[in-house]
Order: C-alpha cells, then sequence, then structure tokens
C-alpha cells in the first residue's frame, strides 16, 4: 500500500500516462511535432531552448538502454537539466520505500518526472497525488506509450498510412506493454491488428483490447498481407510459468526470412528492443533492408522531444 506522499491529492498535472486516454488528435499532434524534430539525413539533432531552466528527473525502477538514453538526450536537446536515477544504484536498494523516494525527490522540486516501474499503474498512482508532470516510460505490463508513438512515426516514415493498415505483432503479448501501447494507438485510426504467438502467451481475452483486433496462434496465419510485423521479445522476467525454449519458441514464433514472403512485399520489421537474436527473430531478418529497428530507436528521440515539450509549460 503506497501511503504517504508528500503533496497532498489535486487535480493531476498534464503528464503523459497512456495511450489509451489519449484522443486521435492529440497523438496526430506529437507524431507530427516528432517529424519537425527529426534531424536531417546525416545531420544530428539540434540543440534547442525550449525547456532551459527546467529540471527533469528520469526514475528508473527497471532495466533500460534505449529508452533511458533516449529521454536523457531528448531532454538535453531541448536545453532541459537531467538527473538519471537507477534503482539498483539509488537508495531503493537500501531498503527506502517507493513513497519515500518519490517524497525525497519531489522535496527538491523537479518540473518534471520520467518514470519506469515493474507494477502496472504506478505512474498513475504518483500523478494523482504529486502537482507535476508524469511520464510514464513502461510499467509492468501495461502502456508504453512513447514506445506506441515512436513505432507510429516510423511506419509514417516508410509512407504508411495507419488507417486500414494490418499490422502483425507476435511473440508474448501478455507481457507486453509496447502491445498494448501500440494497440490502443493502431486501432484509434483503424488498424487492422493480428495478435499472435503461443497460446500461453496470448490468452483470449485480448481480443477485447480494442475494436479491429483478432487472435492467431499461426504465425504464418498472422503474417499473410501484413504491412507491418511487429516482432516482441519475450519476458522471461515476467513469466512464472517454465518458458519454452529458445530454439522451440524460433521453431514456432520466431521470424525468418522466408516468412516475409507471406506478407506485402513492402512489409516493414519491427522490435522495441532489446532483441534476442534467435528466439524472436533471425539475425538476417533483424539485419535486413526490411528491419526497421534502428530507425525506431532514432525516432525515439524526435517523439520524446514532442512529449516533453507538450507536457511542460
Ligand atoms: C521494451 C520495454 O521495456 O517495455 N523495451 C523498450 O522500452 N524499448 C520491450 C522489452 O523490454 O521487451
Amino acid at each position: 500500500m503506497l501511503r504517504g506522499l508528500l503533496t497532498t491529492p489535486s487535480k493531476s498535472a498534464c503528464g503523459l500516462l497512456d495511450i489509451e486516454s489519449l484522443d486521435r488528435a492529440e497523438i496526430e499532434a506529437i507524431l507530427e511535432r516528432a517529424r519537425y524534430f527529426q534531424p536531417a539525413p546525416g545531420e544530428t539533432y539540434r540543440r534547442l531552448e525550449t525547456l532551459r531552466g527546467k529540471m527533469i528527473v528520469n526514475l528508473f525502477f527497471e532495466a533500460s538502454t534505449r529508452t533511458r538514453v533516449s529521454f536523457e538526450i531528448a531532454e538535453r536537446r531541448l536545453g532541459a537539466d537531467t538527473v538519471s536515477i537507477a534503482a539498483q544504484t539509488s537508495s531503493v536498494s537500501k531498503g527506502e520505500s517507493l513513497v519515500d523516494t518519490l517524497n525525497t525527490l519531489v522535496a527538491m522540486r523537479p518540473d518534471a518526472i520520467v518514470m519506469r516501474h515493474s507494477a502496472s499503474g504506478a505512474p498513475h498512482f504518483l500523478a494523482r497525488h504529486l502537482q507535476i508532470p508524469i511520464i510514464n516510460a513502461g510499467d509492468g505490463t501495461h502502456e508504453h506509450p512513447t514506445q506506441a508513438l515512436l513505432d507510429a512515426r516510423t511506419i509514417l516514415d516508410r509512407g504508411k498510412s495507419l488507417e486500414g493498415l494490418r499490422v502483425a505483432i507476435i511473440g508474448d503479448i501478455a507481457h507486453s506493454r509496447v502491445a498494448r501501447s501500440n494497440v490502443h494507438l493502431l486501432s484509434r485510426f483503424g488498424a487492422d491488428i493480428v495478435l499472435c504467438g503461443p497460446p500461453s502467451l496470448v490468452p483470449r481475452e485480448l481480443e477485447n483490447l480494442a475494436p479491429g483486433v483478432r487472435l492467431a496462434y499461426d504465425m504464418k496465419e498472422a503474417l499473410r498481407n501484413a504491412d507491418v510485423i511487429m516482432m516482441l521479445r519475450v519476458q522471461l522476467e515476467r513469466q512464472h510459468e517454465a518458458p519454452m525454449s529458445a530454439g522451440e519458441y524460433f521453431r514456432f514464433y520466431g521470424l525468418r526470412l522466408e516468412h516475409l514472403a507471406l506478407a506485402k512485399s513492402d512489409v516493414i520489421v519491427m522490435h522495441p528492443g532489446p532483441i534476442n537474436r534467435g528466439r524472436e527473430l533471425s539475425s538476417d531478418v533483424a539485419d535486413s533492408q526490411r528491419s526497421v529497428i534502428l530507425n525506431q530507436v532514432e525516432n525515439g528521440v524526435a517523439v520524446r522531444m514532442a512529449v516533453l515539450e507538450r507536457i511542460l509549460p
């Protein structure tokens, strides 16, 4: 039970907690602004002064490489000051509770907190109690809103439209906040979404997640005519039952070059990372012309700049 936050409950400051509560116009505005921040080919991100004087705390209670670095770069490119804390190196490892850690940080008056936490709903809880904007950088198995936004930006960059887009999301859907955020975003635009993976990782109730979603347990069926293939990592850290071996998983749900022929000829292959070659996809797919995995990483900075600019007054 989380109790005793320093500030009294009040109308929460506007941050970004999930995609589910965003409407289409808000999503479009962020994606459009992210396009403005994208550097020209061969150039780097411009350094702006938009958030000069703002202090942003990045609080990561779970492992992260790309999301954390991407937020830090976005914050600095906008001229903000940043402090990043990993739970392993903070007083959390000395037994301090989440509430005490947050009270301590809030007492130092940051302007926003970017937070990743293993508990679904942790950033929502914070947002209800703190008067500063909270950006969700991934909460348990719930949502990862900036990932879905950067994925959408990457799809649009390839000249595809989100309306009527056929997307196959393949892997450990049950534990994936990336899948959930993507489903909410893509369904806002009328995409046709197939969720595919082993039955233990794609429970039936996921069909009700949003309009336009169907389930498939056969990978070939899911890939047919796909415009976008989104592969997901098997989240071993969130699975309680004995997992399939990497080899067995790869045999049934690993993406290989020959699979791409089932999809549209201009299909793109996405993965939020970190990728496990030989489990979720083969190396030749990961490194192929169809793969946009590094474009996703690149777009993370532009999208996070757009989100930060929007939430910080
Ligand atoms: C994802 C995450 O942490 O939810 N990674 C990321 O942020 N790019 C996906 C994963 O860990 O598999």
